[in-house]
């Protein structure tokens, strides 16, 4: 029997759908090293999960030659599937439709999906391969662009948002995934700016490639723009699966809990020689994070920007947790304006989604200097502060070495409502270091002195034993415990399940004023 024409025509509309900008300008994306948006959707999604929406939709723009350039789907793949067998939304952008620019066709296929997502209290994701605002068609596509930050904005700490670059990305086409929560971005084939080199070049006059304006490493490395540097596109739409799997599908829901093979009560003795008798000596934080969570499972958030401190997810017992954790293995651990900016965004991220934070502290302070000072580490670091201190999600803190100054407060201190404040037995918590101290409190005497170094060493020693250690801030019960390190695994679970049920509020507010 053959088959009906009416089916006949609506199978040929569905495949030329698929077929974007044509056969010339799908060899050309190829070229470039990067699939389709219905080949990266297809490969996000669990199989033959997706159902698009609006694929039929075109432009109606007649302006600078675009009446003959109309292509189904107007430059973007919208539509819904899963992941793991969870609802997600998804969009993808096409750059072989008119470089995947964005008119108001393509900006109204993309806000009813984000209005579908936020109604329905599901993730979206957003695969971005964009020129940004379409610029035959002027101030519509602006208004189109700005429909969607709106929307951005107001799904923002409801409903996860996670941005993959998949090209190059200028204009609206990064704006809109810097609201989001997440920014993957893929080696060699994706670039982020305002502009391209191009514009670049004719408005300041400097010469500078796609790699270096806005290259994977540029953002993934110096400006800290993009969370995850991913190798391949496939790699990166791996990551967002990782990604979701670790979060609630929005604001009123706790994260799925993950069965868990490893042991909850398991301890590891390597924990408790780890930290170095020497202050001054490095170790990797790394290493205490692989030692404590399930199966050593741990996917970082910002791996290559600002490495002096950790953050990113894990699991423990199945629940998920945020980590944050300072690195004394580059430059001691300390605090500075790009780790405060990371670390406040991410706890804030957590605090958003109700997944617990545990903090591992080894910071000797906050980063001196004139640089710092006039970037603004006071504002910057007040970010992390606040982040802290408003955050409502079980809070458990762990500090390995040391607890330094304003750091100390910040680290999410008893004093911003830490639930559960631990210590190893190597801690020192004091305002500044034994050697810092002791010159401005003994200046001078030690310049009268007969033997200064002498007397130097004996009033280190002293303040060292006196303020160096766990035990001060325990009496006041500043500290909860002060725990063996090899134990660290189980007290956490322990105390995460008795925080399971934990109800904290702010007062009433519209929003607070975090120090941007
Ligand atoms: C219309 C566009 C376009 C755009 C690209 N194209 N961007 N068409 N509007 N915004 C078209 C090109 O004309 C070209 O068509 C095709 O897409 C491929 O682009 P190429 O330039 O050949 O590709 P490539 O060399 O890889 O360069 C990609 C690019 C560059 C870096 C994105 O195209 C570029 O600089 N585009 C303009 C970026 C920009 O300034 N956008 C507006 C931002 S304002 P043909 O047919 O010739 O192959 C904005 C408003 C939001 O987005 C504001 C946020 C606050």
């Amino acid at each position: 029997m053959s088959l009906d024409p009416k089916i006949q025509k609506l199978r040929e509309l569905k495949d030329q759908a698929t077929q974007g900008g044509g056969e010339a300008r799908i060899k050309a994306q190829k070229e470039r090293g990067k699939l389709t948006a219905h080949e990266r959707v297809e490969i996000l999604l669990d199989e033959g999960s997706f159902r698009e929406i609006d694929a039929f939709v075109t432009h109606r723009t007649t302006d600078f030659g675009l009446a003959d350039k109309t292509f189904l789907g107007d430059g973007v793949v919208t539509g819904y599937g899963t992941i793991d067998g969870r609802l997600v939304y998804v969009f993808a952008q096409d750059f072989t439709v008119l470089g995947g620019s964005l008119g108001r066709a393509q900006a109204n296929k993309i806000v009813k999906l984000q209005d579908l997502a936020l109604k329905n209290g599901a993730p979206i994701i957003g695969l971005e391969d964009s020129g940004g605002a379409r610029i035959q068609e002027g101030v519509v596509s602006l208004g189109g662009y700005s429909d969607i930050f709106l929307r951005n904005t107001l799904s923002s700490g409801v409903i996860p948002q996670i941005s993959s670059i998949m090209g190059p990305c200028a204009g609206g086409a990064v704006y809109s995934p810097a609201i989001t929560d997440f920014i993957i971005m893929t080696r060699d084939s994706s670039y982020m700016f305002l502009t391209g080199p191009d514009v670049v070049k004719s408005v300041t006059h400097e010469e500078v490639t796609f790699e270096e304006l806005g290259g994977t490493s540029t953002h993934s490395e110096i400006s800290g723009v993009a969370h995850f540097a991913a190798d391949s596109e496939a790699h990166a739409l791996f990551l967002i699966r990782k990604l979701i799997s670790y979060l609630p599908r929005n604001n009123m829901e706790d994260a799925p809990i993950v069965p868990c093979d490893d042991d909850p009560l398991r301890t590891e003795s390597r924990l408790d020689t780890l930290v170095p008798d020497n202050p001054n000596k490095p170790y990797d934080m790394h290493e205490v994070i692989t030692a404590i969570v399930d199966a050593g499972e741990f996917l970082e958030v910002h791996e290559h920007y600002a490495r002096n401190i950790i953050v990113g997810f894990a699991r423990l017992n199945g629940q998920s947790v945020g980590i944050v954790a300072n690195q004394p293995a580059v430059l001691a651990g300390v605090l500075d304006i790009d780790a405060s900016k990371k670390a406040a965004r991410f706890v804030r991220f957590c605090d958003c989604f109700n997944i617990p934070i545990i903090t591992l502290e080894d910071v000797p302070g906050f980063l001196p200097g004139v640089t710092q000072e006039h970037g603004g580490i006071i504002i910057h670091g007040a970010k992390l502060l606040y982040a802290y201190a408003e955050a409502t999600v079980p809070k458990i803190t762990v500090i390995t070495r040391k607890a330094y100054g304003g750091a100390y407060c910040v680290m999410s201190s008893k004093h911003l409502r830490g639930d559960i404040n631990l210590a190893w037995p190597a801690a020192e918590i004091a305002v500044m270091g034994p050697e810092g101290a002791i010159n401005v409190l003994y200046r001078r005497e030690l310049a009268s002195a007969e033997d200064p170094e002498a007397a130097r060493a004996e009033l280190v020693q002293e303040y060292r034993d006196k303020f160096a250690n766990p035990y001060v801030a325990a009496s006041w019960g500043y500290l909860d415990d002060v725990i063996e390190p090899s134990e660290t695994r189980p007290r956490l679970i322990n105390a995460l399940e008795m925080l399971k049920n934990k109800r904290d509020e702010n007062p009433p507010k519209k929003h607070g004023n975090i120090p941007l």
